[in-house]
């Protein structure tokens, strides 16, 4: 695909996420035009400012959409869940049959997408998107699979990680990828009150508890190794390390942190049933 154009309908949170994420990022083949589909005039303004770019467009309301789409390769779905019918009633007209959709909305199928084109690829991501730091999985159609791979990859990837992956698996993705950062903003929470329960200033427990979390995602990306034996060399035998890991153990953290995951992947299969 050549000087192609996108059209992000429903550009929120997430949605502005990937387009800013896609302005900062170098690849080919580059994308000519973005359009950026909101449904209020004010953040179609606000969005103007803050994707400060040659490439944007932006624009609001349903005829809008219908126009964007018409001119686009590939559609990037960013609006809320709930609202997916109601858009694929507003642009059903000016889809061609043959464009890219990438859609962003959790729990919606692929079969459920597949309405606009069988062309589906399906992202889930979360909110360090925002800042080039996210994690996101792609799951495609097989029609998809095979066309568009390679270019949905360099599209997501500049979000912060892509990984590939089958849509079977999603609900557990949506609970690692999506919710993940909460659980892990529990437990970073947990270590300031530590640190200001021992008697350290909260703007110093809370930098430190950051950067001790930032810090050790480090230390397993780039050694590689299994978290459990990075975990071990910090521990002096007899020291202070072990005897706070044990004190988690007996209250059953890690028990927690896996269930929680687990229950979260629940919620998000039984969301699916309901439909
Ligand atoms: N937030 C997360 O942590 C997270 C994580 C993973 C996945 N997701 C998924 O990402 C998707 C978006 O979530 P979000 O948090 O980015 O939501 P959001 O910030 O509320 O964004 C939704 C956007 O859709 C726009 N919109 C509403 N109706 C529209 C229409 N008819 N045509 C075009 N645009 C329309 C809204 O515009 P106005 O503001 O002008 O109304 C808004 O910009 C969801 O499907 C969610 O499942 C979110
Ligand atoms: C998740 O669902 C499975 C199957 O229904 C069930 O066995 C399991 O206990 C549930 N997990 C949690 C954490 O509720």
């Amino acid at each position: 695909m050549e000087d192609y154009t996108i059209a992000v309908l429903g550009c929120g949170v997430m949605g502005t996420a990937v387009t800013s994420a896609i302005l900062k990022a170098k690849f080919e083949p580059y994308p000519s035009k973005i359009i950026c589909c909101t449904n209020s005039e004010k953040l179609s303004t606000e969005l103007k400012s803050k994707l400060d770019s040659d490439l944007i467009e932006t624009s609001y309301g349903s005829e809008s959409n219908n126009k964007a789409v018409s001119k686009a390769d590939i559609v990037i779905l960013g609006c809320k869940p709930f609202m997916f019918k109601d858009v694929y009633e507003q642009v059903k007209g000016s889809l061609s049959g043959d464009q890219l959709i990438i859609s962003l909305l959790a729990g919606t199928t692929i079969e459920e997408l597949s309405v606009m084109s069988p062309y589906v690829a399906k992202v889930m991501t979360n909110t360090p998107a925002q800042f080039g730091c996210g994690m996101a999985v792609v799951s495609f159609s097989d029609e998809a699979e095979s066309k568009y791979s390679d270019l949905v990859m360099k599209l997501i990837d500049p979000v912060g990680k892509a990984m590939k992956l089958p849509e079977k698996n999603m609900d557990a993705a949506t609970a690692l990828v999506g919710s993940g950062p909460a659980f892990c903003l529990l437990m970073m929470e947990a270590l300031v009150d530590g640190g200001v329960r021992m008697g350290l200033p909260y703007a110093v427990a809370k930098e430190s508890a950051a950067k001790v979390m930032e810090g050790t995602a480090k230390m397993v990306l780039e050694t590689g190794e299994h978290p459990a034996a990075l975990k071990s060399k910090i521990c002096t035998p007899g020291g202070t390390t072990i005897g706070g890991l044990l004190k988690m153990e007996d209250a059953g953290v890690r028990g927690g942190i896996a269930r929680a995951v687990e229950e979260a992947a629940n919620i998000s299969a039984s969301f699916a049933k309901k439909k």
